[in-house]
């Protein structure tokens, strides 16, 4: 199916000013989740100085390093095309495939923080029309929030499930959860609690909107006892398409 997003760069009817505030724009997503991909990157490379002297376990976290590098320079490369619509392209994405390439990526952080990493996937829905891309960094933000907030020994599970005819994805985490009456507004750019230096408040914002362009959606509940669990529910794709 073709892209059918709008290109997010204006034309040569918009003034200087309007393009210099979208590739701004453009430019702060970029950074974030580029940011998120480099953490990675250096979670594996910290994992694997702690066990220089396994070169089996080595060579893995230098083909994670790999994989994480590229991903990070065509996030890059999209930025800096020509046309700078930052948009990825539209693909059937199979949403286990994200989540297991996700649960890969966020490994060392697990292992660095002493948490356990639950996978509760159904493998047989139907797949979503969206960016690969894109919903690997939405899932990767989602981890990266719970990574932060849950307490050494706690866990965090990654859910699939079918929800009408949708697709829901979920991340619980057994934290702190987030505070009644904050459940809208974490997802206003800029709105975070981390320290100066440590957060942008630009994740859940960017999430949001990656969704909304495929017809998702996402918000968040208090998870059962303690914790916070992030639904993102997605339009499955028809089944005898
Ligand atoms: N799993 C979670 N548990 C509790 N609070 C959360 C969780 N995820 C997000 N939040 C709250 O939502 C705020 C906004 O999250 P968001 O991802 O948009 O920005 P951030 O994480 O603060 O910054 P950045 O994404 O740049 O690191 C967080 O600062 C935190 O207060
Ligand atoms: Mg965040």
């Amino acid at each position: 199916m073709a892209d059918e997003r709008d290109p997010k760069l204006p034309d040569a009817s918009t003034s200087r000013l309007q393009q210099l505030a979208v590739v701004g724009e453009l430019a702060v997503g970029a950074a974030h989740e580029a940011r998120n991909l480099l953490t990675a990157i250096v979670g594996f490379a910290q994992v694997a100085r702690r066990r220089a002297h396994d070169p089996a376990y080595v060579a893995k976290q230098l083909e994670r390093i790999e994989r994480e590098s590229r991903a990070c320079v065509e996030l890059l490369q999209r930025f800096l095309a020509p046309s700078r619509t930052g948009a990825a392209p539209l693909e059937t994405v199979d949403v286990a495939n994200v989540v297991d390439l996700v649960a890969d990526s966020a490994r060392s952080q697990f292992e660095l923080q002493r948490l356990t990493l639950e996978l509760d996937l159904d493998r047989a829905l139907p797949h979503v029309h969206c960016s690969r891309d894109e919903l690997t960094q939405v899932l990767l933000n989602l981890v990266s929030n719970a990574l932060h907030a849950t307490p050494v020994g706690g866990s965090i599970t990654i859910a699939t499930k079918r929800s009408g005819g949708a697709l829901a994805l979920s991340v619980t985490d057994t934290g702190p959860g987030v505070p009644a009456g904050l459940e809208e507004q974490i997802f206003e750019p800029f709105f975070t609690t981390k320290p100066i230096g440590q957060g942008t408040g630009l994740g859940l914002a960017l999430c949001r909107t990656m969704l909304a362009s495929v017809g998702g959606t996402i918000h968040v509940e208090a998870a059962p006892g303690h914790g916070a669990t992030f639904v993102i529910r997605l339009p499955a794709e028809r089944e005898d398409a």
